[in-house]
């Protein structure tokens, strides 16, 4: 039988059906598997620090000893697997989602969504079972606030548009991370670092998939509503912005008590006001600054949207420089 006569001439149109096939094979070969791969039997080693110091910004608080300082970067560091946790709980309903519009069309392309999903659903099982492995070498009484299931549901409230740009911003700051921050620093402990080796492996696809969708996305939109998709990317940054807020706070709270030693007022706000500026570094404004974001957003947007964002974000910028 021909073949081709088995789709529309609309499906056989498929300009980026390779890039998909590059995912899967790249998918393919770096697929890896918790506990054969990362976790090995091992535990992680409480004598290091889990964030490294670029990130975390533990150095900054000069009156902090080393050892309140290796505590505040493993602090940071549950809150960072935690954080993955949350976000992959609405990436992978809005690839399900996506995936859609390639159940009769281009099979490649939701082949690679498909993949993309259930590496993200893997994600979550592994940063569940670091939470567990974390809690049992650490004194009682963290907690991570938000919860995974009402944050997907805010964000997925918005649209599609909004939503792909937040994801690709996401995304592409995770391979930041790790290829500038994480990597170079070789007094981390060695899990935590392995954790985000392969975590990076696998994300470095789904970036060049939010891109794909994102423009997909875009080339489908009227004018106003892209106009409206750019207030709910700001909207969805001011929403994370919040999450950090409670999260920080949250975290100060349990270092002070667990430091074990008072600090004076000055220094307790100066802990406070570290832990909110470098969760806004980590999770705002070093994708912000990633330029394939950049890039990718101002092809998109016209200059006075994009004025419109980086007005938005400017005391975020200025607090996180
Ligand atoms: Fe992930
Ligand atoms: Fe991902």
């Amino acid at each position: 039988m021909d073949t081709a006569t088995l789709e529309s001439p609309r499906q056989a149109v498929r300009p980026n059906s390779q890039r998909y096939a590059t995912c899967i094979e790249a998918s393919k070969r770096v697929r890896w598997d918790i506990d054969r791969d990362v976790i090995r039997g091992r535990r992680f080693d409480f004598g290091k620090k889990f964030l490294p110091d670029a990130l975390s910004k533990v150095t900054e608080l000069a009156f902090l000893k080393p050892a309140e300082m290796r505590f505040l970067s493993q602090i940071q560091g549950r809150t960072y697997t935690n954080i993955f946790g949350l976000v992959e709980r609405y990436i992978g309903a809005k690839t399900l989602e996506i995936s859609r519009d390639y159940w009769f069309g281009d099979q490649v392309a939701l082949e690679a969504l498909v993949r993309f999903t259930d590496e993200e659903l893997k994600h979550q099982e592994m940063f569940r079972r670091l939470e567990k492995m974390t809690a049992e070498g650490m004194p009682a009484g963290y907690a991570f606030r938000p919860q995974p299931n009402d944050v997907a549901r805010a964000v997925l409230s918005k649209s599609t548009w909004a939503v792909l740009g937040l994801t690709l911003d996401i995304e592409l700051f995770t391979q930041a991370h790790y290829r500038s921050s994480i990597e170079p620093d070789a007094d981390l402990s060695e899990l935590w670092k392995d954790v985000f080796l392969f975590h990076w492996k696998e994300e470095s696809q789904h970036a060049v998939m939010d891109e794909l969708e994102w423009r997909r996305e875009d080339a489908r939109l009227t004018g106003a509503e892209r106009d409206r998709g750019v207030d709910e990317l700001i909207e969805l940054v001011g929403a994370i912005d919040g999450i950090l807020r409670m999260q920080s706070a949250s975290d100060a709270d349990y270092f002070l008590l667990r430091a074990g030693r008072s600090f004076a007022p000055v220094e307790e706000s100066a802990i406070r006001d570290l832990l909110l500026k470098a969760y806004r570094w980590q999770y705002i404004v070093s994708g912000v600054h990633e330029p394939r974001f950049a890039e990718v957003l101002k092809a998109l947007v016209t200059p006075a949207q994009m004025e419109r964002i980086g007005k938005a974000l400017a005391p975020i910028l200025a607090h996180a420089a």
